[in-house]
């Protein structure tokens, strides 16, 4: 496999679909970071108010919106060879995993595109074998991975375990919520570790890998040992940050196969991976060997990862604004920020 020298390292352009996402907020800024052309694909009418900002934000800071759907394959191949894209990454959601299908073949029809990296940013699907609805997702991402490897298009899949935050079994991003206060919910006997990753660092090391020549075909995985922990220890580090202990109820491996069975879509599929990851041991079952696995910790040995412990005093700091913010409020004659209403469903 070569890879064309007409791409300087650094430099080649990066088409981004699912910028305005969870995790493809976390890509577009790493990409914008590494200075490289950076161009994102969005639907045409943003679906809420807050998506709309994102997108004019990304403007903002030099990024070219371009509107469409990766399902149209006659515009994705227009997009890819007027625009000269050199990489391709897609972080669309669950939903529109197959979407990708027609996207790998405008770039096979192109026959441009020195790298693609479809939307994985979990667990090695094809080694992972979650309880439904979790495994028809990953039936769906083993569909495009398939395509792909057919195609000859080079691809990296990124395999970056759980994002930093409290697993909520029921939420499909987590990081999103505070770690609880009124009590921890236990994943059986809460022994299973499982590796955290924050989502500056998803973002900073999947750039890394888009032009390294060593993670062509390849599956790359994150396993940062610093952020190697189980949900006890995970529920002892927030219980630090707040300075008391909190009450634990057990999930049994039962309450979450349970819930993954009422089949309600997205939270029974989170249902179904936290059962794969907390009692299963899905992300900790397998060494890295063979030409086709990675650690990224092998391939950039100085990177540095953010600790959990670092992650959770971030949300501690949001309660603790919060708490300040919420006394400035009663405070008389104080001009306070209008909150942004969140539009999005
Ligand atoms: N490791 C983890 O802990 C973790 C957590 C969450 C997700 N993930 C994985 O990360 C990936 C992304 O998930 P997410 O939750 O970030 O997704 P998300 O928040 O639902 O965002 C999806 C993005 O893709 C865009 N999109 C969807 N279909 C499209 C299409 N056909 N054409 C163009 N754009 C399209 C959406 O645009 P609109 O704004 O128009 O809707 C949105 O920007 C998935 O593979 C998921 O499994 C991993």
């Amino acid at each position: 496999m070569t890879v064309s020298p007409s791409v300087p390292a650094g430099k080649g352009r990066v088409l981004i679909v699912g910028a305005t996402g969870f995790i493809g907020q976390f890509i577009t800024q790493a990409c914008i970071d590494t200075g490289r052309p950076t161009y994102v694909l969005v639907r045409s009418t943003p679906r809420c108010l807050s998506k709309a900002k994102a997108i004019k934000a990304l403007e903002d800071k030099g990024v070219t919106i371009l509107h469409g759907v990766i399902s149209d394959q006659e515009l994705m191949e227009k997009i890819l060879k007027e625009h000269e894209i050199d990489i391709v990454i897609s972080a669309v959601g669950g939903a529109t995993i197959l979407d990708q299908l027609t996207l790998v073949h405008a770039m096979k029809a192109v026959g441009t595109i020195k790298r693609f990296l479809p939307s994985e940013f979990g667990h090695d699907v094809d080694r992972a074998d979650p309880v439904e609805p979790g495994l028809t997702m990953y039936q769906e991402k083993r569909q495009v991975r398939r395509l792909i490897e057919e195609s000859g298009v080079p691809y990296t899949y990124i395999c970056c375990n759980s994002i930093a935050s409290w697993p909520y079994y029921n939420n499909t991003h987590p990081s999103e919520v505070l770690p609880p206060l009124d009590q921890f919910q236990i994943y059986g006997d809460g022994s299973v570790k499982a590796y955290f990753v924050a989502g500056t660092d998803i973002g900073k090391l999947t750039m890394k890998t888009v032009d390294d020549i060593r993670a062509v075909n390849k599956n790359v995985h994150f396993r940062p040992s610093c952020n190697y922990l189980n949900i006890n220890e995970l529920a002892s580090l927030w219980e630090k940050k707040i300075g008391r202990t909190l009450p634990k109820v057990t999930v049994s491996e039962d309450d979450l196969l349970a819930a993954a069975a009422e089949n309600i879509i997205p939270q029974s599929i989170v249902a179904a991976f936290t059962h794969d990851i907390f009692i299963k041991g899905c992300q900790v079952n397998f060494s890295i060997d063979g030409p086709y696995n990675v650690d990224v910790g092998t391939l950039y040995p100085d990177e540095t990862f953010r600790t959990m412990d670092e992650c959770f005093h971030d949300f501690f700091m949001k309660i603790e604004n919060k708490h300040v913010a919420a006394e400035e409020e009663i405070t008389p004659n104080h001009v306070v920020e209008p909150l942004p209403i969140p539009m999005c469903a």
